[in-house]
């Protein structure tokens, strides 16, 4: 049958997402499977069911395509997608709230403190360090790509980080800076299938990974196998495993973990349940690792599409 492959839509990481979907709508032609591309800024999701297609690929970031509501959409229309249903999309897409679910289960994750827009003017800057120290990590609650994040290294930048994440969400996250490697992980399948591939172990100009270095420059270093002691690597896949099976995801996923250069303890910085799958991302080029190509990834993650 006809699959659509939707891509661009109205968040902030739109630029990306139509990066994906072209890599994803070519993949799925290549292995022969009837393609085409749906932009959700253009065309209302109800057209997918009168244009008669009964497949959805989710190549879409951000709000209105991670975030859960596209895939009430799609479960409106009982058109199967792929990826994580409506809960585990929506808690995903909110940092804040996979960080709750997270510590409830035990699971480490930096020390955060939320602040709200509304509160920006009352906020106390003294009480915000004093409770996660320098450097420290200023994000739209959320968000994706490093849009709106800053690393807030000196006090007097802290007001100025905090407008700026309030721009792009009414909810901020100010969390505790984990200074060591930054690693991340994609995980497949759901429930107790659920299986990590390789660890990525990032490393980029002045360890600086941000929108212009994540999609735009060749300066980043990827490295895969990631060099970390195998013991290390086989905690943080358990870890990660863990961290998208609590949290209920389903198909696909990507967890960004930093480890601490001191303690080597791992820290869940945030789960992307529809990962980038441009030139540059990264779950390409784990499975890719374990023998996966881009293709097969594709037609893999279709094959598992459901309601
Ligand atoms: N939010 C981007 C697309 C990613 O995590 O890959
Ligand atoms: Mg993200």
């Amino acid at each position: 049958g006809k699959v659509a492959v939707l891509m661009g839509g109205r968040s902030a990481e739109r630029e990306v997402s139509l990066m994906s979907g072209q890599g994803v709508l070519n993949a799925l032609r290549s292995m022969g499977v009837d393609a085409h591309a749906f932009d959700p800024a253009e065309r209302d999701v109800s057209e997918l069911q009168r244009d008669g297609f009964d497949r959805c690929f989710i190549a879409l970031h951000g709000r209105y395509g991670e975030d859960g509501t596209l895939q009430g959409a799609l479960e409106l229309l009982g058109i199967p997608y792929t990826g994580s249903g409506v809960m585990a999309s929506s808690i995903a897409m909110d940092k804040t709230m996979t960080k709750r679910v997270w510590l409830a289960e035990g699971l480490p994750t930096p020390r955060y403190e939320l602040v709200r827009r509304e509160q920006l003017s009352s906020v106390s800057s003294e009480k915000l360090i004093a409770a996660l120290g320098l450097p420290m990590i200023v994000k739209p609650a959320r968000e994706g790509s490093s849009i709106g994040v800053t690393k807030v290294v000196r006090a007097e930048e802290l007001p100025a980080a905090l407008a700026q994440a309030a721009q792009c969400d009414a909810d901020i996250l100010c969390e505790q800076c984990i200074v060591g490697d930054e690693v991340t992980c994609p995980v497949l399948g759901a429930g107790d299938a659920a299986k990590a591939l390789p660890v990525i172990r990032i490393v980029a100009p002045e360890g600086n990974y941000d929108y212009q270095n994540k999609y735009f420059t060749d300066d980043t270093q990827y490295l895969v196998p990631c060099g970390l002691p195998a013991d290390e690597e086989a905690a943080i896949e358990a870890l990660v495993v863990k961290a998208y099976q609590v949290l209920g995801c389903r198909g696909w996923g990507r967890i960004d973990v930093m480890i601490d250069g001191q303690t080597r303890q791992p820290y869940l910085l945030e789960i992307n349940t529809s990962p980038g799958m441009t030139g540059h991302s990264l779950v390409p080029m784990s499975a890719r690792a374990a023998g996966i190509s881009y293709e097969a990834l594709c037609e893999q993650l279709l094959h598992a599409a459901s309601l």
